[in-house]
């Protein structure tokens, strides 16, 4: 069975409240999400984020949560974002961008709560000149999402947004963003009703390369996230031929995924930024990725059994 077959049923084994405890409630569950996630506190991901500048990558601090429940959750994740980008700005030679989920800022309840949470954290970014960017979830949210996107936008034109290629709507979204915005393109990660999305790999693969293309002509800064070597090279040789290519263009990784590719990309001198999430809430996060990748869960069940 393909991975793209075998995505949504461990996304849907995930779902269920008794993987939720073995993930989070046993040593073995932890130990395999701290491959995917750099800690619980915002002191371990900058040490994180100063490791990788060491190693000429730059980062993007994501504090994990989404769908938060109450005003004060959402009150608090802000307040973490601040946080975060009060510790860059003290860091001035540190190249660090911050990534936030807007159902984690209250999206939920209403744009405009969310949207007066995201003023605040677009007014600390301006201080520092720190770039943030806005992740994609789930379908349902993607309305909301473009919306505060261009309202924010109009606040801090450093502001960006990512796109997901498996989504049938981006390639009309693509013609709706404000001009030149900077814009993350992801394979998407979500488990989505089928007829929404495309589910095949290799035509996922396809529209990401063409989206890839479309933003490149019209003028978008990109980031190109993906860990898929094929896609990668693509993105390396179509850009090289350009001129200024990369000052428009850079690779984005996550943290633990692929570190021999990301280690290469930096020795070779292309632009490369790892996403790296921290924070308590890291149990959605981390389904994803199993999700991601099967083989993954493998690994969690053998560190199970293995550790007792
Ligand atoms: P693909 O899944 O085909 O993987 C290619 C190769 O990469 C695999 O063969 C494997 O070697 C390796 N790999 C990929 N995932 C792995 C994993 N979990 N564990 C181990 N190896 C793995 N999605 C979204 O919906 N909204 C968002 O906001 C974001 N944001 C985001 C930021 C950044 C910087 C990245 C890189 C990705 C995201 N994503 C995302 C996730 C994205 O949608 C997608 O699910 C993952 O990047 C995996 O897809 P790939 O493009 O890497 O290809």
């Amino acid at each position: 069975m393909t991975s793209s077959l075998l995505r949504p049923a461990v996304l849907r084994v995930a779902g269920h409240p008794w993987f939720r405890r073995l993930a989070t409630q046993t040593t073995p569950g932890r130990a395999v999400a701290l491959r995917f996630v750099a800690g619980e506190t915002l002191e371990e991901a900058t040490a994180v984020a100063r490791d990788l500048d060491r190693r000429r990558v730059t980062a993007m601090l994501d504090h994990l949560g989404e769908n938060v429940e109450t005003p004060a959750q959402a009150d608090a994740a802000r307040e973490d974002h601040l946080a975060a980008l009060a510790a860059i700005a003290r860091a001035p030679s540190l190249d660090c961008a911050i990534s936030i989920k807007l159902t984690q800022l209250g999206l939920d309840t209403s744009i405009g709560e969310c949207l007066t949470r995201v003023w605040s954290i677009l007014d600390a970014a301006a201080e520092s000149g720190t770039l943030v960017m806005i992740d994609m979830e789930s379908h349902p949210y993607v309305d909301g999402t473009l919306e505060v996107l261009h309202r924010a936008h109009e606040r801090y034109p450093k502001t960006g947004i990512c796109l997901q290629a498996y989504l049938k709507r981006t390639v009309d979204d693509i013609f709706t963003l404000p001009k030149g915005v900077r814009v993350r393109l992801v394979k998407g990660a979500y488990l989505e009703p089928p007829d929404l999305v495309y589910t095949a790999k290799d035509e996922v693969n396809k529209r990401w390369a063409e989206l890839f293309v479309t933003l490149l002509a019209r003028g978008h800064q990109i980031d190109a996230a993906t860990h898929d070597p094929v896609l990668v090279e693509g993105v390396r040789r179509r850009v090289d031929g350009l001129e200024a290519g990369w000052s428009r263009v850079e690779f984005q990784m996550l943290y633990g995924v692929r570190r021999d590719l990301q280690a290469q990309l930096a020795r070779q001198g292309y632009p490369i930024r790892v996403y790296v999430p921290y924070g308590t809430e890291w149990y959605p996060y981390l389904t994803r990725r199993l999700a991601e990748r099967p083989a993954n869960m493998w690994f969690f069940f053998s560190n199970l059994v293995r550790r007792g």
